[in-house]
């Protein structure tokens, strides 16, 4: 079992060697490096996170590893290629740009993989296996880890280029949990190398789902969290790219505490000149108070509420006291 393990290991690295390769030294992957280019990552990037190229065509990855003599069943086992009806064996990932996974020891464990136009899938993955738990990893953890401690401060993006773009940019604290929400694991890695985590997530409304659930579920840690705004652009790669690391850095300063987040949100969508407004926003908010444990944190938190909405705070705890 153990033996098996290492083979998954030893092909997952294989596999990041053979994208990275085709990416920088074949006339094919020209298209795959033009296309990272573009979206303004140096070479010194494109090294570090040794992003890569999936070739066009069926079988290049599995041909090739077949002449190295890697067991069909490991990759199989490592969705890296599949097998049709006819029991032919096909690459999983063709003509996408590569972005290995690597866990927290800097192993590869599994792959994104993006179209380099609007066809859809946008992005493929490495399924869980083995040696792969989503939960459970961070991607670029790897390469965060020393920039978090320093700073104490860890900032939590959605993906794969959001993570790229800062690092491209010297924002090297910055670090995604893919596919999947953020975690108690997720938690419990970053814990030893920060006091505070910074959500980042895009300004759509999957990011402001995911910014939502992870505020639920950092309440109460022992983490400070804030919560970033995008004031324009669409997600943090898009903001870096437009205003470099110094200006996203600047806006991480200015990040606000999950109650005033979840406070703005909600002002945006209801009228507070009208009473459905007022009770609408309470609605919003109450449960994201009724779970802070600290009483004294709790009446700050809907004394809060007096302001925005024009009500005065007995009128606050009294609605409060009928929620809950
Ligand atoms: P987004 O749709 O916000 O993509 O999904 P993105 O990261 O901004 O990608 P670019 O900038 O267009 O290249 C956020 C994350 O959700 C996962 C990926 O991890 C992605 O980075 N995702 C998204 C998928 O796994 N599959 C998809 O088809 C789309
Ligand atoms: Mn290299
Ligand atoms: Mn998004
Ligand atoms: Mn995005
Ligand atoms: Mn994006």
């Amino acid at each position: 079992r153990e033996e098996r393990r290492k083979k998954l290991y030893e092909a997952c690295d294989l596999a990041a060697n053979f994208f990275h390769n085709c990416l920088l030294k074949t006339s094919f992957g020209k298209v795959g490096l033009e296309y990272l280019k573009k979206r303004g990552l140096t070479d010194e990037t494109i090294e570090k996170f040794k992003l890569g190229f999936a070739p066009d065509g069926w079988d290049k990855l599995y041909k090739a590893f077949r002449e190295r003599g890697i067991e069909e069943s490991i990759l199989i086992e490592l969705n890296l290629i599949r097998k049709n009806e006819k029991g032919q064996a096909y690459d999983f990932f063709r003509n996408r740009v590569m972005f290995p996974i690597m866990d927290g020891k800097g192993r590869v464990v599994g792959f994104g993989g993006r179209v380099m136009d609007d066809s859809t899938p946008k992005y493929l993955n490495s399924p869980e296996c083995q040696i792969f738990e989503k939960g459970k990893i961070l991607f670029a953890f790897d390469k965060a880890y020393k920039s978090i401690r320093e700073h104490k401060q860890a900032i939590l993006v959605e993906g794969y280029m959001d993570v790229i773009s800062a690092h491209n940019k010297g924002v090297t604290n910055v670090v995604a949990s893919l596919g999947t929400a953020y975690t108690k694991d997720h938690g419990h890695i970053l814990m030893r190398q920060a006091d505070e985590i910074i959500l980042a997530y895009d300004m759509d409304g999957a990011g402001r789902q995911a910014a939502a659930r992870a505020i639920e579920l950092l309440q109460n840690t022992d983490f400070k969290v804030r919560v970033l705004a995008m004031p324009d652009g669409k997600d943090p790669d898009d903001y870096v790219r437009n205003h470099g690391g110094q200006a996203f850095r600047e806006l991480v300063e200015k990040a606000v505490k999950p109650l005033d987040y979840l406070l703005s949100e909600s002002l945006i969508k209801h009228d507070t000149n009208e009473a459905e407004g007022k009770q609408a926003v309470m609605q919003d908010i109450f449960p994201f108070i009724a779970n802070i444990h600290s009483q004294t944190v709790r009446d700050d938190a809907l004394k809060a509420l007096a302001l925005p909405l024009w009500l005065d705070n007995s009128t606050i705890f009294r609605y409060f006291r009928n929620y809950t």
